[in-house]
């Protein structure tokens, strides 16, 4: 790819992208069979096939500032122990003691500075993972430290977050991920965002129900009808980029409205759908001002049109900030790029604010069950980040914890498409044509169960 800067892939003038008409018919499964959904037995395999074996993430890079942080991670019934050590390296172990097996860390997060210590027998480890010390060694005569460390599983960051790798063998990260994808993400500067959200929460449907929902828009007319307003698949203008596991799509942001006056109306009312752009709003207001009339009715000449006064206005936004949005284009200023990151992360991000949204199996294996992980995320002057910065939440009641509405939608919907899966007699959906980025997720889902480790 020849563009000068990762952005332009999506600009439509120079056809970088994908249109939906350039997807050849059968590029990608688009019949899902649904016991992938319900069956047990598929479940356990996924779990080898795919979790065992997969990149995933943990957490962010800020959650663990200091020697000696760390916080536990489960995926299904294994559980990982992510520390941060005296050489400021993040590393993993088996959250589990050499001695006899007792689980190392039994809380969520801590900080270990001078080390682990088993409460079983007192063996305890430095923040490598080597055995330091073995209680009475007149009693447990001699112990060859150096073949009793924890075990280390993979671990690495990208853009902020942490990830893990179950598999001690795993290609790196960056190789995982793919050049492409590092370089198309490198000049948001996630790295740098601040934890806005961060909320957890059991739920009744399978793991990849979540991912799906996400990876459409398909569905905005039949359960999001408000954000009609202000978002529009166009099929024209949508763009789309597939890699060897991962994918980037974005319908780029069109103000809805006819006449010059009715779009910055729409510009306008955003905050109330997307409250990241409220920042944006009273630039948006300086540079339309040279084109009201007496009467207050905006005009604009050839050339000038709300969208571009909304990218203008907030990259100035942005700039003023002392935030770096110089490496992203004017288009990444308005639009959403939607991404998915195999196996179970999928972002929106546009400049200076990204959502996330991860589901892992529950730990008890049904996989009529998840726990979903919703986040978001924004780029902050560094004297403000940590006023914004937010805790973790864990909902323990379900329906308990009030999610912005769009969400609060996906989050009904989704227990309700469980329960249609669960029938039997129903054993494949068929996916439509808007819906080929989850044709792509499951054809790289196929490509893993069939394959396992070498994929
Ligand atoms: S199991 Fe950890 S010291 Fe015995
Ligand atoms: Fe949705």
């Amino acid at each position: 790819m020849s563009a000068a800067r990762s952005g332009e892939w999506l600009d439509p003038d120079l056809g970088l992208g994908l249109g939906l008409e350039d997807i050849k018919p059968g590029a990608f499964n688009m019949t899902i069979p649904t016991d992938r959904y319900t069956s047990p037995e598929y479940a356990r395999r996924e779990r080898e096939a795919i979790w065992m074996r997969v990149w995933q993430i943990v957490g962010r890079v800020d959650e663990l500032p200091k020697v000696g942080d760390w916080k536990r991670y489960q995926i299904l019934n294994q559980s990982y122990v992510i520390v941060r050590g005296k050489d400021e390296k993040l590393r993993g172990f088996v959250n589990a003691c050499r001695h006899r097996g007792n689980q190392l860390c039994d809380r969520e997060t801590g900080n270990a500075k001078r080390g682990f210590l088993c409460q079983y027998h007192l063996w305890s480890y430095d923040l490598e993972g080597k055995l330091r010390g073995v209680l009475r060694e007149d009693l447990a005569g001699q112990i060859d430290k150096t073949k009793n460390s924890l075990l280390e599983v993979p671990v690495d960051t990208f853009a902020g977050f942490i990830f893990l790798n179950p598999d001690a063998d795993a290609a790196p990260l960056r190789e995982y991920l793919g050049e492409d994808v590092c370089r198309l993400l490198e000049h948001y500067n996630i790295d740098q965002f601040t934890t806005v959200m961060d909320v957890q929460e059991a739920i009744d449907c399978n793991w990849k129900v979540v991912m799906d929902a996400f990876e459409e828009g398909y569905h905005i007319n039949g359960i999001h009808p408000q954000l009609l307003a202000v978002l529009n698949i166009n099929p024209k203008t949508a763009r789309y980029q597939f890699f060897e596991r991962h994918s980037v799509a974005v319908a780029p942001f069109e103000v809805q409205g006819a006449g010059p006056q009715k779009q910055v109306d729409g510009i306008m009312a955003l905050p109330e759908t997307f409250p990241g752009t409220a920042a944006v709003i009273p630039r948006f207001q300086e540079l339309v001002a040279p084109y009201q009339g007496k009467d207050g009715e905006v005009e604009f000449p050839d050339g000038v049109t709300a969208r571009r006064l909304l990218q203008e206005a907030t990259r100035d936004t942005l700039t003023g900030m002392g935030l770096d949005v110089s490496g992203l284009t004017d288009d990444q200023m308005s639009d959403n790029q939607g991404w998915v990151l195999f196996p179970n992360y999928f972002m929106t991000v546009r400049a200076g604010e990204c959502h996330v949204i991860m589901a892992v199996p529950h730990p008890d294996g049904d996989p009529n069950r998840c726990i979903w992980h919703v986040s978001s995320y924004m780029y902050l002057p560094a004297e403000h980040r940590d006023a914004f910065r937010a805790e973790p939440v864990v909902v323990d009641e379900p329906g308990s914890y009030k999610y912005f509405e769009a969400l609060h939608q996906d989050y009904v919907q989704m227990p309700r498409q469980q329960k249609g899966l669960r029938n039997t007699r129903l054993d494949h959906m068929s996916l439509v044509r808007e819906e080929v980025v989850i044709g792509h997720y499951h054809s790289v889902i196929d490509r893993y169960m069939a394959n396992g480790a070498t994929t």
